[in-house]
């Protein structure tokens, strides 16, 4: 048999991996407590359950969906974006639905990305990007994100003649991996650079709606100027605990979301009606007093891990937003040694900093998405391990 060379690049997906080492783990009777990936353990709103159960019992969501997004579901990811972001969006032309924000954003590429085009990616950075890239057989540049720039990229470090070949940039904050968040000016600096070089601005913004200490993050359209050259990834998954649901959205200017738009009808036939019926219900009829309880779950965690951390001598930032801890590993221990370390000897899944590029050299992810009685076992166990 023969199979396309882009297939023999495509690395294996990195929570696919970790799933099998879990898996390995426990049927040697292992214990094992992930903190590995950012998938909410917590409930989605009952209210949104309820309204699939009674969309599901519809005949009509039997049927092929509308392929941009039912029109009902893209009002309510206009009026979201207007009350959340004081971002004005025509619901027709500026809002298409997504299979989760993962689908939209490996499909993305295919609408603009050239055999030989570059794609601009941070490393670390959410693998899809690449993914995306490469089934377009373009190629990625990756910009390095690094502590002393506060996990920015550094646009003025690119080489000219890289940003020459390049199409698009993606951006992403709060940050998954390093859960560092973008000032505005980062996000002003991003739409010069954009409409300088003729390139689209991508931003996934998967993590918008998870933030503490009353820190609230931008949308990339809240910005000047963003919308003459932006796409924004977003998604029900971590802001509604709904990963499971796959319903997500892309909003941004015209031609942009008209390009994906295109080249979704051509893949794909859009998501169940009745996921979409329970959608606008999570969007209209959310209180911002439930995002707020659940953040505070978070926060909680949050700091349970910090100070484990900081018992060990671990100096990790504190975060403002995402799901994420990114902390340095002992010194002179490697990310992926000290990940099977914790693995062997404490039963625990953690993800090594360089799964998201080599730039992770160094570090290590805990995700916050981990029952909290688990999780102060978790902690016991990390302080447990000598280093
Ligand atoms: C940075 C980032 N973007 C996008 C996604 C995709 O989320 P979904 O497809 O559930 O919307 C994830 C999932 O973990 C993520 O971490």
């Amino acid at each position: 048999m023969r199979f396309a060379n882009r297939i023999a690049k495509l690395p294996p997906y990195l929570f696919a991996e970790v799933d099998r080492r879990i898996a390995a783990k426990r049927k040697e009777g292992v214990d094992v407590i992930s903190l590995g990936i950012g998938d909410p353990d917590l409930p989605t709103p009952q209210h949104v359950i309820d309204a699939l159960a009674a969309g599901a019992a519809k005949p009509y969501t039997h049927q092929y969906p509308e392929y941009e997004g039912l029109p009902a579901f893209r009002e309510a990811v206009a009026a979201w974006y207007g009350q959340r972001f004081g971002v004005k969006l025509d619901p027709e032309t500026q809002v298409v639905s997504l299979i989760g924000s993962k689908e939209g954003i490996a499909h993305f590429p295919v609408a603009v990305v050239d055999p030989g085009d570059v794609v601009l990616a941070t490393d670390p950075g959410y693998p899809v990007y690449h993914t995306g890239t490469l089934f377009s057989d373009g190629e990625t540049y990756y910009v390095p994100l690094r502590a002393e720039n506060d996990f920015l990229p550094d646009l003025g470090a690119i080489p000219k003649d890289v940003i020459k070949r390049a199409k698009l940039l993606w951006i992403c904050y709060p940050n998954n991996p390093t859960a560092a968040v973008a000032p505005r000016s980062f996000f002003e600096e991003c739409v010069a650079f954009g409409k300088e070089h003729d390139l689209i601005i991508a931003h996934d913004a998967a993590y918008t709606e998870v933030c503490f200490d009353g820190y609230k993050p931008l949308s990339f359209l809240e910005v000047d100027g963003a919308m003459d050259v932006g796409i924004e990834f977003h998604s029900l998954s971590k802001t509604y605990n709904m990963t499971g649901w796959r319903i997500g959205m892309a909003v941004g200017n015209t031609d942009i979301i008209e390009a994906l738009g295109r080249v979704k009808t051509n893949i794909d036939s859009g998501i169940f009606r009745a996921v979409q019926e329970a959608g606008v219900v999570a969007l209209n009829e959310t209180p911002q007093s439930w995002i707020d309880e659940r953040n505070a779950i978070y926060q909680e965690r949050r700091d349970l891990i910090l100070s484990a951390l900081a018992g060990m001598g671990l100096n990790a930032q504190t975060p403002k937003a995402s799901l994420y801890v990114w902390s340095p590993t002992p010194a002179g221990i490697s990310a992926i040694d000290f990940s099977v370390r914790l693995l062997d000897e404490a039963g625990l899944v953690i993800t090594p900093g360089v799964g998201f590029g080599d730039a992770g050299e160094g570090y290590f992810r805990i995700s916050l998405a981990c029952p909290t009685d688990r999780l102060q076992e978790a902690m016991e166990r990390l302080a447990a391990v000598k280093t």
